[in-house]
């Protein structure tokens, strides 16, 4: 049985390996002390509602209008900061890797990234892909590329909930 919850004390990350130093070293060693600082919300898949195999981090964000692609700025006025969601890390430890819980995560973060735009806007979503694999996983959910930076995706918030519904 698969658990989705916010970073607790029970939880243990201590074993947790994506194989991304990185992302393995937040999750062990910053991401409580974030929680805490009111930095990031921290969210743990957990199997046994213990050890963590999957992560994910949601922050608020903000990008100049002119980051965006044209196509999707152009009805907006230029020179204006809007709000975003940012999905800065995403991992799956490599035991569980390709049993569909890195998907399971990202829908996590967009319904919450959705329920959270009710209450405070927000633009799109952000994400960090760490590398070009990890690009073309948010690319296989339509996430675009923002103009300029190749490793930085997003997804606008307008019409989310209706795109999540085709997937089964
Ligand atoms: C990227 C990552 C989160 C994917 O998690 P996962 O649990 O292995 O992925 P899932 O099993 O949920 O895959 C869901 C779908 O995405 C596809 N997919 C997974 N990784 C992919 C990739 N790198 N490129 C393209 N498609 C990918 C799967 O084939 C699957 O497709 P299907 O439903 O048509 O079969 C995971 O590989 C990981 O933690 N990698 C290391 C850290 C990282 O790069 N994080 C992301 C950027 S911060």
């Amino acid at each position: 049985m698969l658990f989705i919850s916010s970073l607790d004390n029970i939880h243990d990350r201590s074993r947790f390996n994506s194989g991304r130093l990185e992302l393995d070293n937040y999750i062990k060693e910053q991401a409580g002390q974030d929680v805490r600082r009111n930095l990031s919300s921290v969210f743990v898949l957990t199997k046994d509602q213990v050890d963590v195999v999957g992560y994910y981090t949601l922050s608020q964000h903000s990008l100049m209008v002119d980051d965006f692609p044209p196509a999707t700025g152009k009805k907006l006025p230029r020179k204006r900061k809007v709000g975003c969601t940012l999905l800065g890390r995403l991992a799956v430890d490599l035991s569980c890797q390709g049993m569909g819980y890195g998907r399971a995560l990202l829908f996590h973060a967009l319904k919450k990234a959705i329920a959270v735009s009710v209450e405070v806007a927000s633009f799109a979503v952000i994400v960090d892909a760490k590398d070009e694999k990890a690009k073309l996983f948010y690319e296989k959910y339509d996430f675009l590329t923002l103009k300029d930076e190749s490793l930085r995706l997003f997804m606008p918030i307008k019409g989310l909930a209706r795109k999540l519904c085709k997937y089964p």
